[in-house]
């Protein structure tokens, strides 16, 4: 646990940079939001400073809404150019992202898949938590989708994305997303959350029963699955 949400990103991108430092050939799995923000920025940072080298690391990106192309400003590939690929030294054909332009979603999604497998997996995956308790956009539902897929937003969701957007209703229905087990294939997952917002979600993924109700808590069954929580996320924790 961290005081604020600077020294979460800040010691996460200190980890991020010995992780590349110790394997230059890192497959990072990445995600949009609020709260990596600050860990991006501290990225940025490291890198202007000949800190870390991302020159051989590879990336991918957890979801992407359905419709909205690369090239649009609203897209989360926009928001990762302008937060952190365009400020440092991956390379683009080590960059990966969902298309949510495609017509065959299907084929788009075994695309996917089947890029992660080449790459070796997944190294080290970074994930927020959306307030309903969803990773990468796998919403509380009766069941889960294993692999990546199609899926739809909940109204809750949609709302937490409207900034993107400019209003709740502007936000696409739907969204491409990896899977649960793609998620939890990673070797090592680490979860960040800060704000009081978070402080329930965090307690019940923690302390709570696995359930697909509340996506993040099959966290719990991720031998190599670390949590950093700032105060203010951790404050309900039982
Ligand atoms: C979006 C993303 C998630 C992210 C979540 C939390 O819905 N698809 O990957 O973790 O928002 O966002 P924030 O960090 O802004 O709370």
């Amino acid at each position: 646990m961290f005081a604020t949400s600077d020294t979460v990103a800040r010691a996460l991108a200190a980890d991020i940079a010995a992780a590349l430092a110790r394997r230059r050939r890192l497959v990072l799995g990445l995600p949009t939001g609020r709260t990596p923000v600050p860990l991006y920025r501290e990225l940025v940072r490291l890198y202007h400073e000949r800190r870390v080298d991302f020159s051989r690391a590879v990336t991918f990106n957890l979801d992407e809404f359905l419709g909205v192309a690369a090239s649009d400003p609203r897209s989360y590939r926009a928001f990762m150019q302008r937060h952190l690929f365009d400020h440092i030294n991956v390379p683009a054909d080590r960059i990966y992202f969902l298309d949510g332009t495609v017509r065959d979603v299907d084929r788009e999604c075994r695309r996917y898949e089947r890029a992660i497998g080449r790459r070796g997996g997944i190294d080290l995956q970074l994930l927020g938590l959306g307030a309903n308790g969803h990773i990468g956009f796998n919403e509380p539902a009766r069941a889960l989708i294993a692999h990546t897929h199609c899926t739809r937003l909940r109204p809750a969701t949609r709302r937490a994305n409207a900034a993107l957007f400019g209003r709740a209703t502007a936000v696409p229905r739907q969204a491409l997303s990896m899977g649960m087990a793609t998620i939890l294939h990673s070797k090592r997952i680490v979860l960040a959350a800060t704000g009081s917002e978070k402080a329930r979600c965090v307690n019940r993924m923690v302390n709570g029963p696995v359930t697909p109700m509340l996506p993040a808590s099959f966290l719990q069954l991720h031998r190599h699955a670390e949590v950093w929580l700032d105060r203010a996320a951790a404050s309900r924790l039982g």
